[in-house]
């Protein structure tokens, strides 16, 4: 993808995100936080393209799905008040489908199209298809890490906000802030499975399903920015301070610190 091409995704972008903005200021600040989070997701992925030394036309093509990637969060949200895919729609898909109706691809590679189109579409599947080509799952990959990072920044920043005065938490909160955790979130972030969303029950099940991310992450350059952030060491903060959490903490911070060193930097 061209420079040129990149700038009229960005085009898009903007104008496509500021006709949701409607009288309702709940929903604004919701969708301007949006908007933020995918300006930073292109500026973590810009950031892990050149550790990745991939060309200018990939390194394009991956912020163009960078800055897409959550095209379907702006009519979900406005539509179903909620950013939570289980109780209104999986924002993937419908991003997708977006960019296939609206004209925004048409100037692109029938092959970048599909490439971007896929990565939208599964950026947070909890499985990848295993019938992604190459390209498709290297993409789809990228955008996953890419998010991953700035959401971890976005939750950190959220539970400061709400430590200091839950009342005045402008935003949706989607779990009670109840005691405890639930032992199948944390066995299964012990024995690095996956975590199915419909089990988490309070805030904490929450945490512990953001740090258990790092076992989905992909590329060593993202577990380094994860390291040097000290995103993992804050989640745990927040949650109950027990000998299976400190356990955990532990050996979750162990393999951060092996797979940014130990992973080739392209896979
Ligand atoms: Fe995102």
């Amino acid at each position: 993808m061209t420079r040129n091409q990149l700038d009229q995704l960005h085009a898009f972008f903007h104008a496509f995100t500021a006709r949701h903005f409607n009288n309702d200021a709940f929903v604004n600040a919701n969708l301007q936080r949006k908007v933020a989070h995918s300006w930073r997701v292109a500026g973590e992925t810009r950031w892990l393209v050149n550790r990745l030394r991939l060309d200018e036309e990939q390194a394009n093509l991956a912020r163009g799905i960078a800055i897409l990637h959550d095209t379907g969060r702006f009519p979900q949200f406005v539509r179903y008040k909620t950013y939570a895919d289980i109780r209104s729609i999986n924002h993937g898909v419908l991003g997708a489908e977006i960019l296939e109706a609206e004209d925004v691809l048409n100037a692109i590679t029938a092959r970048e199209r599909e490439i971007i189109l896929t990565a939208v579409r599964h950026h947070g599947d909890r499985l990848l298809p295993e019938t992604l080509d190459k390209d498709k799952r290297f993409f789809t990959m990228l955008v996953r890490d890419a998010d991953k990072l700035d959401i971890y920044r976005v939750v950190i920043e959220a539970a400061r906000m709400y430590q200091q005065d839950p009342a005045a938490f402008p935003y949706e909160v989607e779990f009670p802030n109840t005691p405890g955790y639930s032992p199948a979130v944390f066995s299964a972030l012990e024995t690095r499975g996956k975590i199915d969303y419909r089990v988490l029950r309070n805030l904490n099940d929450s945490t512990l399903l953001q740090i258990a991310w790092v076992f989905d992450m992909n590329f060593a350059p993202t577990f380094r920015r994860v390291q040097h952030y000290g995103f993992i060491e804050e989640l745990f903060s927040y949650l109950p301070d027990d000998d299976n959490i400190r356990r955990a903490r532990r050996q979750v911070l162990d393999y951060i610190t092996y797979a940014g060193a130990k992973r080739p930097e392209i896979s």
